[in-house]
């Protein structure tokens, strides 16, 4: 594999930014390879390597790379102005697909990220209730915002050393402070959440989850789900469930498959066909605290907010991504997370993969060398191992990326008995 050009990018840009770097997750040992461009599944490297893509940017590009439907959107657009401090038709359309397809979203507003989402959503509910305190899940992802960029925390097992309250992973740049507003659940266990909301429950604002933990892929128990709407209710918080992510994995989102009403939620990705985009909505009752009529409202500004080029890449992404579109990538994801593992099985590996629907996970003791490998091989999938299917791979792309994995695997198997 070439990577002369990749490291000559990475040089360049070292000189101009820390790490080379300007966002973190893409960062890994010892220099990430530039990526050219993208058609449908697949990406090239700036030296020419090819890949199928089971990255796509973490997941927003669920129609892989330049569509054309999303392409003609954005260039339509385009030659008509990109963004205007108004309110613009575009923006009903994209707001009435997100509203017509989302039972728990009456009313919404768009943001430009999933992190400014979480943040106005929380914003909301705090203003909404007249109260600090958030709880949240350890181990849970929601972007950037200093209040809730905590995805590092572990929050230790009952049988754990009781003195570690799972704050050493917090990066720093945070304040306690903020820290101090936020109790971490453990995930999926109703009596730990019945327990902080009994001692904190009258300072919540909200109990904030990920009905799917991103970064494991362990999924959220509906039942857990429905006990934090029935706590937030009880001790008059909110419930603000996290989409951004498993939006795809139904129209109407995880709450819609699981028939649960979150006051507020949070969306991004795929609602903005690959721009950047984020959206918060809910009951409009809830959602009433942003209306700019109102002499107390809480503002929601954002120069890009709504912006036209968004809006329609948005409308192409969901018109695309239909209820039949989904049910095909969720069970090609079930299909080749089994057949991933037939082959982990078959190789004598450490690998195990999981998945729900079209996000897939492949964990490993070591996944540093599993990426590389994988690289190697010509799968593009995420450093820690994450993966996703598009609407725009069919079986042959899947036959082609089974034979490339079971490649990987070996060099893998190789890389272990030489360590050892
Ligand atoms: C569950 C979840 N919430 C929020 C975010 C933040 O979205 P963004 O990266 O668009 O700011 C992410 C990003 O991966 C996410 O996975």
């Amino acid at each position: 594999m070439k990577t002369d050009k990749s490291l000559e990018l990475f040089e360049r840009l070292l000189k101009v930014m820390p790490g080379a770097n300007t966002r973190s997750v893409t960062h890994y040992e010892p220099f990430p390879i530039g990526i050219d461009h993208g058609r449908d599944c697949r990406v090239w490297d700036v030296d020419g390597n090819e890949y199928i893509d089971f990255v796509n940017n973490y997941t927003p590009l669920v129609h892989g790379h330049a569509h054309p439907r999303i392409v003609d959107a954005i260039a339509n657009t385009a030659a008509r102005g990109t963004a205007f401090p108004a309110t613009t038709e575009l923006q009903a359309e994209l707001a009435e697909r997100i509203v017509t397809r989302t039972p728990c979203i009456e009313q919404l507003r768009f943001t430009n990220s999933g992190s400014e989402a979480v943040l106005m959503a929380v914003r909301g509910a705090r203003a909404y209730t007249g109260r600090d305190e958030l709880v949240m899940p350890a181990g849970g992802y929601h972007g950037t915002w200093e209040q809730v960029a905590l995805e590092a925390i572990e929050m230790p097992t009952e049988d754990e050393d009781e003195g570690d309250d799972g704050r050493s992973g917090i990066p720093r740049g945070i304040p306690d402070a903020l820290v101090d507003l936020m109790h971490f659940v453990r995930y999926n266990d109703i009596d730990h959440l019945e327990e902080l909301m009994a001692e904190h429950g009258d300072r919540v604002a909200c109990i904030i989850m990920e009905p799917i933990l991103g970064h494991s892929l362990q999924e959220g128990d509906p039942a857990f789900v429905r006990a934090a709407l029935r706590l937030a209710h009880e001790h008059g918080a909110v419930l603000v469930i996290d989409e951004v992510v498993t939006g795809r994995l139904c129209v109407g989102g995880w709450t819609a498959q699981h028939d649960v009403k979150p006051d507020l939620t949070t969306l991004g990705k795929t609602i903005g066909g690959g721009l950047p985009v984020g959206a918060f909505g809910g009951s409009a009752e809830v959602m009433s605290v942003f209306d700019p009529r109102r002499s107390d409202c809480v503002p929601s500004h954002g120069t890009f907010n709504g912006n036209s080029l968004v809006m329609a890449a948005g409308c192409a992404s969901l018109d695309l991504l239909d209820q039949p579109a989904i049910d095909r990538i969720n069970e090609m994801g079930d299909a080749f997370a089994a057949r991933m593992q037939t082959a982990v099985d078959v190789a004598g590996v450490d690998v195990r993969v999981v998945n729900v629907g079209s996000l897939l996970h492949a964990h490993s003791s070591d996944c540093w060398a599993l990426h590389a490998a994988c690289l190697e091989e010509g799968l593009f999938i995420a450093p820690r191992g994450s993966m996703n299917i598009s609407t725009v791979m069919d079986e042959a792309v899947l036959d082609e990326a089974a034979g490339r994995w079971e490649r990987a695997l070996q060099r893998v198997k190789v890389a272990q008995a030489t360590a050892v």
